[in-house]
């Protein structure tokens, strides 16, 4: 591994809070042990996401200042809409507030009851606006992306023969687009390779099927591909990701992630007609076409952000700051989902505390312990989060994996924060067996792991 030093200075400091374990402990029982409920002052490293809490650049704080707050026709547009369309070459493009925005607005336009839209792995966002029109979202991950230890490097490729077998099933006219996540969040922010990208391609095209791109981290794909793909080592990152969307048709896009802001998104696409239809709604319910629910001084600092991610020294840090955080953690014996994808690190929860059976929460519990040590919030993803109710006995079935996420913000914390919490959690493995699980106290109907109060096993 390359020494992931830091390509950037800091000028402007955030001071963080420390707080005493003690302090902690009380801060997570009042939450009810659940780690969205805990003041975002009160944690010393936050690793929840990725989505919307990058640092900006010099570049783009100064861009905030040539804000041009007119209605229609902003600078700013102009100048986002030239910088989309020069990376992503799509010729519409639909400036939108976040990305599910654009996947509302997308799925809005497109899909009828009982369409199907296969991807590698939707997002959960994705996910939920596709079943909201009563349309299905079906996964065509290859089966090595399912499996948290299998070293293939393209772990985000979408099968051939499941996405064929699906079209084969349902029929062409009853699947309006076909997408692809780069990376694929769900799947560990595992990247797609290029070779298969065309073949999806193909296969869309072969039938007249739209082709789109959840594009949110394709920075972090492209530069995958320049690692791992032998025919693009000499090409650089934005030579890579202009040909990658020169085989779709579209793309939705949260520029929270390698947009390199903290709010922002678009939605981009060839087909007129389309375009057309999706900019009336916009100007419905985000705004005029020209700045689509964002500031003109937001655009500014998407239309630079967007720069800044293509920069090869930043992506070699960021790609390789995400891999030292996984190495570390191997190194002490912490399983983890390998080969470390781009964004985030994900703990193997149900090996790291194999006696928490899945009705109690194992991952919760390594998250629980992680703030209550250390100040560290992560984010479970396992049977608190994913659980899904059986329709007859209205009985949990628990998800294949329990995972922990430990997702790294751009340009936000040093090597050093990364050291520590490695260092934290090899603490809490040492100590695994004192893990406890929990129980639920209270839940709501739907989306429980943002509100649901928890207690420890054994407490009544
Ligand atoms: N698609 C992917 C692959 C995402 O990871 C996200 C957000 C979205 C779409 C939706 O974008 O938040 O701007 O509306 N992911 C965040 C996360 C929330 O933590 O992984 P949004």
């Amino acid at each position: 591994m390359q020494f992931p030093a830091e390509p950037f200075r800091i000028k402007v400091v955030e001071p963080i809070k420390i707080t005493t374990q003690e302090e902690r402990e009380k801060l997570i029982k009042d939450a009810g042990y659940n780690i969205f409920s805990i003041p975002a002052e009160s944690i010393y490293i936050d690793l929840l996401t990725d989505s919307g809490t990058a640092a900006m650049s010099d570049n783009q704080w100064a861009g905030l200042m040539l804000g041009d707050e007119s209605y229609a026709g902003s600078k700013n547009y102009y100048h986002f809409e030239n910088t989309v369309r020069e990376i992503f070459g799509f010729k519409n493009i639909i400036p939108t507030h976040q990305g599910r925005v654009a996947e509302n607005l997308l799925f809005s336009n497109i899909l009828k009851k009982g369409d199907v839209v296969p991807s590698n792995i939707h997002f959960d966002t994705t996910r939920a606006n596709i079943e909201y029109h009563g349309a299905t979202a079906l996964d065509c991950v290859i089966d090595e992306g399912l499996d948290p230890s299998n070293p293939h490097p393209f772990k985000g490729n979408m099968d051939i023969e499941k996405l064929e077998a699906a079209i084969q099933k349902y029929g062409k006219e009853r699947i309006p687009v076909i997408m692809i996540t780069i990376t694929n969040n769900s799947g560990g922010g595992q990247p797609v390779s290029m070779a298969n990208i065309r073949q999806v391609s193909d296969v869309a095209h072969k039938y007249g099927i739209p082709f789109f791109f959840d594009a949110c981290r394709f920075a972090e794909n492209c530069y995958f591909i320049k690692e791992r793909e032998r025919e693009f080592r000499q090409k650089s990152v934005l030579e890579i990701a202009q040909e990658l969307f020169s085989y779709g048709d579209g793309c939705t896009m949260s520029a929270k992630k390698d947009g390199l802001v903290n709010i922002g998104g678009f939605l981009a696409m060839n087909d007129d007609e389309w375009a057309q239809r999706i900019t009336n709604m916009l100007i419905l319910i985000e705004g005029f076409k020209t700045y689509g629910g964002l500031a003109g001084r937001d655009l500014e600092a998407i239309a630079r952000g967007l720069k800044e991610v293509l920069d090869e020294n930043y992506l070699r840090f960021r790609i390789n700051q995400t891999r030292y955080l996984g190495e570390m953690l191997d190194e002490q014996g912490i399983p983890i989902v390998k080969p470390v994808g781009g964004h985030a690190v994900y703990i193997d929860a149900k090996r790291f505390v194999p006696h928490i059976p899945p009705e109690q929460f194992p991952g919760q519990a390594i998250v629980v312990e992680l703030y209550r040590r250390a100040g560290i919030r992560a984010v479970e993803i396992g049977s608190l989060m994913m659980a899904k109710k059986d329709p007859t006995t209205g009985e949990n079935i628990p998800p294949k994996l329990e995972l922990v996420r430990l997702a790294i913000p751009r340009r936000v914390y040093t090597n050093m924060h990364m050291q520590y919490v490695a260092e934290a959690l090899g603490e809490i493995y040492r100590d695994r067996e004192k893990l406890r699980g929990f129980e639920i106290e209270y839940e709501p109907e739907f989306l429980r792991h943002f509100t649901a109060r928890l207690r420890p096993v054994g407490n009544e």
